[in-house]
């Protein structure tokens, strides 16, 4: 296998990409969809499958055409495409086109779960990358602690018995008032707070590797709700200390529970930045190697699932072209 083209339709990212069997990125080309969504403060289903439709063909031909291949006949030798986990109308626009494109082409097509795919994110921008790794997988439908032995063999050590750490981000900043997606301007407010300043609970959820976020989420309501002069940087900063503590904490116990060489941080809170700063902490103190893949990197893209995709095919063989979509596919299920 030595060129595959991603795509990437699971939520509100419309992302083609062309990626060489050494995991070299040859074009990664990202349509959001989240300007037509943030009236409504979430992403609208309806409205993502919509702008995938209109979207997909051309953000594909410009992929190609980046990497230099001609986009009526690509030199391709495989199509990869997000199968799940993830909306169902928006999946089923990427899926449709993977494998239009494949068989008009003569290639064989793979459908690679979205978060096996948020895992090769560290990989692309460290090829050289240290196993075993220990990875932080923060984003705003999932959070998850995952143990990787190799880049297909991975663990779900621990996950979120609630609401995912983007999830928490944005509620939060919606009950403030802040617009959606509300983790970067919450990131950027807490940067100038005092995160002593509200008294807020880290969640432990008892020994096991899983985390919480609802009973902070209330907490920041309850405590708001009787103090009204309080500074949105204060609430900011105290929220975000507090889910770093949390998060850092229970990655601490993983690191120092299992064989690892490395951690890495993937998914969109991967690019806050206290977050990333207590990673990078954690990997000195017990003196591990550190992955921060890049804010693009860290987001919805498609150069990540043509990575998962040169690898599926190379352990499991490319998929059947029945395939259909997912929107529940677990990551323990791959
Ligand atoms: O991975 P992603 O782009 O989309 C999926 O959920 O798959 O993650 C988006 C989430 C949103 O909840 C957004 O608020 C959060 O990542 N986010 C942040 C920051 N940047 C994005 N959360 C905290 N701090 C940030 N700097
Ligand atoms: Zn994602």
């Amino acid at each position: 296998m030595r060129v595959v083209l991603g795509i990437e339709t699971s939520c509100d990212e419309t992302a083609a990409a062309v990626v060489d069997a050494t995991f070299a990125v040859r074009s990664s080309v990202v349509e959001s969809s989240l300007d037509q969504h943030r009236p409504f403060g979430g992403v609208v289903p309806e409205l993502a499958g919509r702008a995938h439709v209109a979207t997909i063909g051309p953000v594909v031909a410009r992929a190609l055409d980046e990497a230099g291949l001609d986009p009526r006949a690509p030199a391709i030798d495989a199509v990869a495409v997000t199968s799940g986990p993830g909306l169902i109308g928006s999946l089923l626009v990427g899926l449709s086109a993977a494998k239009a494109y494949a068989l008009a082409w003569g290639v064989p097509f793979v459908g690679v779960n979205h978060l096996e795919g948020h895992l090769f994110a560290p990989l692309l921008e460290a090829p050289a990358l240290e196993w075993p790794l220990m990875t932080l997988l923060v984003s705003g439908g999932h959070s998850m602690i995952v143990w990787q032995r190799s880049p297909t063999d991975h663990q779900v050590l621990g996950e979120t018995i609630d609401d995912a750490a983007g999830e928490a981000y944005d509620k939060v900043a919606r009950w403030l008032g802040l617009g959606y997606p509300g983790g970067p301007e919450m990131d950027r407010l807490a940067r100038e707070g005092n995160a002593q300043a509200l008294r807020l609970p880290v969640s432990m959820v008892g020994d096991s590797l899983d985390v919480s976020f609802s009973g902070l989420k209330t907490a920041v309501v309850r405590a708001t709700e009787k103090n009204h002069e309080i500074a949105l940087a204060d609430v900011a900063a105290s929220f975000q200390s507090a889910v770093c503590e949390q998060l850092l904490r229970k990655l601490t116990q993983a690191v120092t529970t299992h064989e690892v060489r490395a951690v890495a941080l993937a998914g969109g809170v991967a690019a806050n930045s206290a977050l990333r700063a207590g990673v990078e902490g954690l990997a000195r103190e017990y003196g591990l190697a550190c992955y921060l893949p890049s804010r693009a990197m860290c987001t919805d893209n498609a150069a990540m699932i043509a990575a998962a995709g040169l690898a599926r095919i190379e352990v499991s063989g490319p998929s059947s072209f029945d395939l259909s979509a997912e929107p529940n596919w677990l990551l323990s299920e791959v």
